[in-house]
Order: structure tokens, then sequence, then C-alpha cells
């Protein structure tokens, strides 16, 4: 197994470009499990292994993959096999995405259930129940969801709580389906515009992804489509912390700006300057689409002279301030001036962060869903342990920070969604290595 290395007190400086988003390309490599016939092409996909998961899971269904550096090629017009695998969905929950596509093209599906997860239990009921609203009969047997269908019927759907990837597979599962499907309450994250775009770029008809209420005219077929993944937000996020939480300059290239208000208004807040580059300054014309909220621009990031000042962070489903962003958020603030309250009311179990901080000097202290962060002047390296993806990129920033060595241990964790963090890290000039542990 291998481990993160970190020294801290370097400041960050020069430039680094944001991958595609990994919670866009999932649900986009599901999409394509729609495609009657033909090839889609996806640009800006990442180099993580929970792509490498959905790849394995397509190509157990028999779908032809190819790969050259950020490009995917699918055809998915040969699938004759609707199963994904306990093997496979244990190692990402994000399986569940091809459920609405199988049911929607073949009728059937037996996606493993997904197990818990160290974050929260995560249940995917609703996804189950619109599917039965659309006709389909479902059940679970022997760790499986069953699932079978003639052609699905459009529904009209309300969401009892907002869930990203609930609305992703039933607006994948509705957009074959017999009729209008309307999904209310549904997300309104930026990845559900983008895979939106690229199912009507297949042939879909989808209005008002990007607002609460989702209408999805079914059509007869689809046909496989080329696409662009949106930059990765979150990714985008962490660097800005990586900026300033080392009291750096950085220049963060391909970052969905207009996606991230919430993200960028409260580091502005507890005291970030982050400034967008005048087209002229940004030289990537490559990575730019005219797609408004999707699109990527340059940003530089740095400390404001007033130093970093305590704040109040409420997880929130978007446009609110992300789960995603809540470690990398509370990682600043441990070193902020004054009493932060971080509040988390997506997932009951996203602190597992806050014991390896303690570890590292930070004042936290966790009542439920909330946690009291009081600022300290340093942090001090210390050995970690990751406990799920986004903790571990909070521990590698509180690591930069941090007077010593910080040594992160199930590094496994950072892989899932973190392409070449470490390598972008040592680009920016971190004192960063992985090395494999004994
Ligand atoms: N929920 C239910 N029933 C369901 C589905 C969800 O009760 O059938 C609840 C969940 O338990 C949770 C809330 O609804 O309390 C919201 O969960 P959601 O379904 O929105 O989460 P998700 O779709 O499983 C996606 C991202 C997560 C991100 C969340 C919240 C993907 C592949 N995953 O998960 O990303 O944290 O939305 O924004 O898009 C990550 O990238 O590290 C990650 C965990």
């Amino acid at each position: 197994m291998e481990s993160i290395v970190v020294r801290g007190g370097r400041k960050l400086s020069g430039e680094v470009i944001i991958d595609g988003a990994k919670n866009s390309a999932l649900p986009l490599i599901a999409a394509t499990l729609l495609a009657e016939n033909g090839c889609s092409r996806l640009d800006n996909v990442p180099d993580l292994r929970d792509i490498n998961t959905i790849i394995r899971l397509l190509e157990g269904m028999g779908a032809v993959i190819s790969r050259q550096g950020g490009r995917l090629e699918i055809t998915t017009s040969v699938v004759g096999n609707c199963q994904a695998p306990y093997e496979l969905v244990k190692t990402m929950r994000a399986s569940i995405l091809v459920l609405g596509p199988l049911m929607a093209r073949f009728g059937e599906a037996r996606v493993s259930l997904p197990g818990g997860c160290a974050i929260g239990a995560r249940p995917v009921n609703l996804h189950i129940k619109g599917l039965e609203m659309m006709g389909a009969r479902i059940s679970v047997e022997h760790g499986y969801i069953i699932g079978q269908a003639g052609r699905l019927k459009g529904a009209d759907i309300n969401f009892d709580v907002t869930t990203v990837t609930g609305t992703e597979n039933l607006m994948m599962a509705a957009v074959l389906a017999d009729g209008v499907t309307v999904l209310r309450n549904a997300a309104r994250e930026p990845e559900i515009v983008d895979l939106a775009s690229f199912l009507r770029k297949m042939g879909a008809q989808i209005e008002g992804d990007g607002t609460h209420t989702i209408t999805i005219t079914g059509v007869e077929k689809l046909l496989a489509a080329d696409y662009q993944v949106m930059p990765d937000r979150i990714e985008a996020g962490t660097f800005m912390v990586a900026a300033g939480i080392s009291d750096g300059d950085v220049v963060i290239k391909n970052a969905p700006l207009a996606a991230m208000a919430a993200v960028v208004t409260k580091l502005q807040e507890i005291g970030l300057l982050i400034e967008p580059l005048s087209p002229e300054e940004d030289d990537d014309d490559e990575l730019h689409e005219d797609n408004g909220l999707l699109a990527g621009v340059a940003v530089r990031v740095r400390r404001g002279l007033d130093g970093l000042k305590a704040l109040d962070v409420r997880t929130m489903p978007y446009p609110g301030f992300p789960t995603d962003m809540q470690s990398q958020a509370m990682v600043l603030l441990t070193l902020a001036e004054g009493t932060s309250v971080i509040s988390e009311t997506i997932f009951e179990n996203r602190f597992m962060h806050v014991f390896e901080l303690q570890r590292m000097g930070a004042d936290i202290e966790v009542e439920g869903r909330t946690a009291i962060v009081r600022g300290v002047a340093a942090l001090s390296g210390a050995p970690v342990m990751a406990s799920d993806l986004r903790a571990s990129a909070g521990l590698v920033l509180a690591g930069l920070a941090a007077e010593g060595e910080t040594v992160m241990s199930r590094v496994y964790h950072l892989d899932r969604g973190y392409a070449g963090f470490e390598k972008k890290l040592k680009a920016l000039g971190a004192d960063i290595k992985r090395v494999e542990e004994n």
C-alpha cells in the first residue's frame, strides 16, 4: 500500500490545470449505454480509479472501450449482459448509475445493491421508487437489484430528498420511456446539466435541467454522440484551498467558476483573493467551450493581506456549499482567526477527517452533524489515515501547511477522485511524494 508524505511550509506558486469532473464523467459514461449504434467519444475524461471501475463495468456488459489520454471511445451497440457485479459495485457506489440506462434500453437489469459507506447510509430507495413509478418491477434478491420492464412509461415523480445520482438515473431512464416524465424536487447540480446536454446530443428531449423541475419526453432511440466533460469544480475548489492554506499564489486553469459561486464566495469571505484572469491573460484557448455554466476559465488565487478569518459553513445541495468541499474548507478554517461552525446536512458521518486533524493539532469539537473549529496558530505534521475521498484531500491540504512531516496512508481513497494530485502539487512547489508502505 502507498502513502503520501508531505513536508509543510512551502508557498505554492505557478499554474495548475483542472481535469474533467469525476461526477460528470461517471454518468456520461453510463449514458453511453443508451446508444443503439455508433461510437460515443468523450473528451476530458479524468484518469481516476473510479473511471477505471466504470469502464470495467461497461466492458463486463460487452461494451467496447478504448482510451487515449483524456479521450474515451465507447461502443455499446454490442452490449448483451445487463449485470453490474458486486465485486465492482462494492468499490464504487456510483455503479448504480447503470441501472437507469439498462432499464431504459433493455428493460432488464441485475445490479448489485451498494452496501454501507464510510460517510453515511446512502440508500438508493428513491432510484428504485422512481423506476417502479415508470412501470418497472423491482425486487432485491441475494444482494442484487433485479429490474424488469417492457418499455418504461413516463411518470410524474417527486423526490422526497434531493438526490444527484437519483436524478441522473431517472433522467437516463426517462429518455427512452413512452411519454413524458416530470422529475420534481430534482437536483440542480451542474453535472446534471452536463449529462442533459450530452443526452440531448444523443437525441433526447429534456427541458428544465439546472432547475428543480426536469421534463423529459421519451424518444424511440438514442444514437452515439461526441461530448467534452465539464471541468471538476471540486478539484478546482481543492486547489483554491491549497493556494490559500500555503499562502501561495497560484493560477488555476480550466476552473468552472460559474458553477462554483458558493465555494468562491465562502473562500473569499475567509480571506482568499480569487480573481478571474482576462481572456488575454488566459492563453489556453483550447480548453474553452462556449457553454456558460460548464466552461473552464483561468483564475488567480492567493491569500489577502488580512489573513484568514473564521466563518460558518453549511453544506447544502447545489447551489449551496457542496459537501464535497466540506473537509477542505474545514482545514482552511483550522488556521483562521476565531471560531467557525460547520454544519454537514447531506451525509450523517462526514467528519471522519476531524479526528485525524486533531492529531495534527487542530482544535475541533464535533456535536452530531456540527463541527466547531477554533482557529490555531499552526498545525503539526503527523501520521494520518484517509477515510474517504474528500477527507483524504483535506488531510493532504493540512499537511501542506503543517510544521514537519505528514504521512497519509490509504492513498487509494485519494486516487478515486483526484488525478495526479501529488504530482500537480509538486509542480506548484510542494514538498510531497508518494512512497510504498512497508
Ligand atoms: N438519499 C436517499 N435516498 C436515495 C438517494 C439519496 O435518502 O435514494 C439521500 C442520501 O442518503 C443523502 C442525500 O440523499 O443523505 C443526498 O445524496 P445524493 O443521492 O445526492 O448523493 P449521491 O448521488 O450518492 C453524489 C456525488 C457525491 C456527492 C453527493 C452530494 C456522484 C457520483 N457522487 O452522490 O460525491 O457527495 O452527490 O453532492 O455524483 C464525492 O465525489 O466524493 C462524492 C461523494
